[in-house]
């Protein structure tokens, strides 16, 4: 953590990884922003999911479930629902870095599906795929929440090859995906009336007073988030309302900032039916279904490995 603070807020463009947000605090004001009014995504995603959990998972009567970031574990439960003989043949594998809230779905679940084998695995799926050993084909593997998003598009990429290079021909992999919209729909979403999201982006530097030592005073960052439409993201900055310097004991380090500069605390980008289907190519998959809503916000893609050496 020392070490990429370090590197991050010593960049022109001053940054902090966004894994830095959700410390208990942060992961309760995250799950107050899905149920604001202007957050559309995870409703929308959910109600994806509810409609359609059938049709995803009629090709899937044994093997592993495989939640990546899994949380509470309450997206999964539509298509557990959807399931034939309540799980009986199917282990359900979420993966997750906060044990807590792991322990905690995983027995909220075993009360609803007591047929079902659960196997948490407590690890960072950005640190690599080793874990995916423990794990039987045919594997179900879901990453939803737009979650991809927030990856740079060369990390999004890496993580999407390691990822197929560890699946068999078998296995499928659903992705959620928020899409390219209205701008002002997209700037409302990440600057809802109630500033939760101000509060959630504010607290990263909460984060870093208490484990570094740092001194920064949250209350003189204003939350920056607008659309780039270029690039396709949302981009989430907190900007100095006034001139500054900020000292973290821990690393140690000292940082100054002039008014209106900002730390670029996240990128949240948004895809096309188009930028999807790319990107499965550039990485060794097909996309081969799509659900989406009505009005087209957001989608689930299904991506099925590629024959190796295909197009
Ligand atoms: N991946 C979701 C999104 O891009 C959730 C999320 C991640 C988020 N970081 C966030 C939402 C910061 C709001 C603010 O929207």
């Amino acid at each position: 953590m020392k070490q990429e603070v370090l590197v991050g807020l010593s960049e022109r463009q001053k940054q902090l990884p966004c894994k830095y947000f959700y410390d208990a605090h942060g992961s309760q004001l995250f799950e107050k922003i899905c149920s604001q009014p202007e957050y559309y995504l995870s409703r929308t995603e959910l109600a994806i999911l509810e409609e359609e959990a059938a049709a995803m998972i009629a090709w899937f009567h044994q093997g592993s479930l495989i939640e990546l970031g899994s949380g509470a574990s309450l997206k999964v439960r539509h298509l557990l629902a959807a399931l034939p003989g309540r799980g009986r043949d199917i282990t359900y594998v979420p993966v997750d870095l906060c044990e807590p809230a792991l322990r905690r779905a995983a027995l909220a679940l075993t009360g609803l599906y007591p047929e079902l084998a659960l196997h948490g695995i407590i690890a960072d799926y950005t640190e690599g795929w080793k874990f995916l050993e423990e794990t039987a084909s045919p594997r179900l593997i879901t990453f939803l929440g737009s979650n991809i998003g927030n990856f740079r598009p060369d990390i999004c990429k890496d993580f999407l090859t390691g990822l197929r290079s560890r699946m068999n021909p078998i296995d499928r992999l659903i992705v959620g995906f928020d899409l390219v919209k209205e701008k002002s729909v997209l700037e409302a979403a990440y600057n809802d009336s109630h500033g939760v999201t101000e509060a959630f982006n504010r607290n990263i530097l909460t984060v870093i007073n208490r484990e570094l030592g740092g001194d920064f005073d949250p209350a003189a960052f204003e939350h920056d988030a607008f659309y780039n439409e270029a690039a396709q993201q949302i981009e989430m900055h907190l900007s100095a309302s006034r001139p500054m310097t900020v000292s973290i004991t821990g690393i140690p380090m000292r940082v100054s900032l002039a008014t209106g500069e900002t730390i670029f605390t996240e990128n949240c980008r948004k895809f096309t039916r188009e930028s999807v289907a790319d990107l499965a190519r550039q990485t060794a998959f097909k996309l081969v279904r799509w659900w989406s809503d009505s009005r087209q916000w957001f989608a689930l893609a299904e991506f099925l490995p590629a024959d190796n050496g295909g197009c």
